[in-house]
């Protein structure tokens, strides 16, 4: 049984993402979508949102179950018996990073590889960040992300323009 986690902050989702989800699905028994519940970081959606527009989106796919997570990606791997990561690659600019990430998490635990998808050229501009950033200026981005997300961004910034 191939158990694979696809890990990522997922703020929000995006037809890039929803591609690597469906590419790495279709070759796995189950793919858990891990969404990072990082303290660190600001995110516009919480993590329960997150998880939800993820759990929408990805209706269509059995396989396929949302979870969110903290701390160490490579424990939570180890916790849900998974024997995979998978990890997209949109540009040269992604690879150092990910190598390292890949590389660390192996050392820290070698049975579980990090497998990577090179994100379809349709989307291999598109980022969560570029995506708040249109949104943000009312810009219409019903081309990056699905109907349900761009509800929930305009929402979401509807609500902080009210709180401003
Ligand atoms: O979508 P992102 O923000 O590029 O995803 C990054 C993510 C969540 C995969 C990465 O930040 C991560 O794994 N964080 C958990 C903490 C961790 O394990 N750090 C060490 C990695 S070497």
């Amino acid at each position: 049984m191939t158990r694979a986690i696809y890990p990522g902050s997922f703020d929000p989702v995006t037809f890039g993402h929803l591609d690597i989800i469906r590419r790495s699905s279709a070759i796995v028994d189950e793919l858990i979508v891990g969404v990072l519940n990082n303290r660190c970081k600001d995110p516009l959606f919480t993590v329960m949102e997150r998880v939800r527009m993820l759990e929408t989106v990805t209706k269509e796919f059995p396989n396929v179950k949302v979870t969110s997570f903290s701390g160490l990606l490579i424990d939570f791997a180890t916790e849900t018996g998974a024997n995979l990561i998978v990890r997209g690659l949109r540009a040269i600019t992604d690879f150092e990073y990910e190598l390292q990430m890949s590389q660390t998490n192996h050392i820290m635990k070698p049975g579980i590889d990090t497998i990577f998808f090179t994100t379809s050229l349709e989307y291999a501009y598109l980022s969560s960040s570029t995506v708040k950033e249109v949104a943000m200026y009312g810009g219409d981005i019903s081309h990056f992300v699905p109907e349900s997300v761009m509800d929930a961004m305009n929402e979401k910034f509807q609500q902080k323009e009210e709180l401003s």
